[in-house]
């Protein structure tokens, strides 16, 4: 059960120091990300992870030198080199080491690392949910590329953390409307119908987000509209609830000491929840 690590094909102990000074990841936030969860030796999901990986490194115009077939067996050599059983893969692939200068270099070989780490679900905050706050969204318009560039995200969890809460659920100022939390998605139930941002340049298209809508809602023969509302608008809602690869379906039952609904985790949320950990059990657990 040891974590490991993974640098431009070598497979490597985390404490040993790999990356260059001048790499971009490190100087620009250059580069792109993915975490996927690992439950009983199996990636879950781990197809849509590295599609959106690829659409990433397209719209950053990184090159791509990893075939998704690489990059899944890297993920499996991981798993069987570490014996972690339910884990986090993170990786990320940052454009290339060169001299300092904006402008992308000539010479350009992107730099893949990895890492696996054993994890444990947040069971609790699945059970009696979180509560949150409101914060100001102030990242960039491209919230869509899982960039390395997380600087809005980490302040408004670094806000959460000295709240004590579990996220941050972020809204621009400009239109007041509500985009998602720091490290989640995020949803409200109104009237039995789930509402969430739609997928445009001002959230990520998060998987737990798209397996939920495709897999789950249809199944539980729920209504789900993709339209922004504002603050105000979701404090009216029965139920909240954000959604990562970590957190999985997680409960809100306030937000900047509102409470949400009855303040106990809604109905449609824990049906919701159920049925996400029912596809995760029927592809990893069987
Ligand atoms: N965060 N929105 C943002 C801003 C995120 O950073 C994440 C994921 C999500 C949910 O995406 P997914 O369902 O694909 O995990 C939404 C990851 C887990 C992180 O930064 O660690």
């Amino acid at each position: 059960m040891n974590e490991l690590g993974f640098f431009d094909g070598e497979f490597i102990n985390l404490t040993e120091a790999k990356i260059c000074l001048e790499d971009r990841g490190y100087q620009f936030g250059d580069g792109i990300y993915e975490a996927t969860m690992v439950y009983n030796g199996h990636c879950f999901a781990l197809e849509r992870h590295l599609e959106r990986c690829v659409r990433s490194l397209r719209a950053l115009q990184i090159p791509i030198t990893y075939t998704n077939d690489e990059l899944a067996a890297i993920h499996e050599d991981l798993i069987s080199k570490s014996g972690i059983k339910d884990g986090v893969i993170y990786f990320q692939i940052t454009r290339a080491t060169a001299p300092r200068q904006h402008f992308f270099p000539d010479k350009v070989i992107p730099h893949l690392s990895m890492t696996i780490r054993p994890t444990r679900l947040h069971t609790d905050w699945q059970e009696n949910g979180i509560a949150a706050i409101w914060v100001e969204d102030i990242r960039w318009l491209r919230c869509d590329i899982k960039s390395l560039n997380l600087l809005g995200n980490v302040l408004a969890k670094q806000k959460a953390h000295e709240k004590n809460v579990g996220e941050a659920i972020q809204f621009r100022k400009d239109t007041n409307l509500v985009t998602e939390g720091s490290s989640t998605n995020f949803f409200i139930v109104k009237d039995g119908i789930i509402w969430t941002h739609p997928t445009d340049n001002l959230i990520l298209k998060g998987i737990t987000r798209s397996i939920l809508l495709e897999e789950c809602v249809p199944k539980l023969g729920l209504t789900v509209v993709e339209k922004a509302f504002t603050p105000e608008f979701a404090l009216t809602a029965a139920e909240a609830f954000v959604t990562s690869t970590s957190l999985e379906v997680t409960p809100v039952t306030s937000i900047s000491g509102k409470t949400i609904g009855t303040g106990i985790p809604g109905k449609i949320t824990k049906d919701l929840q159920a049925a996400y950990k029912d596809l995760v059990a029927k592809t990893c657990h069987q």
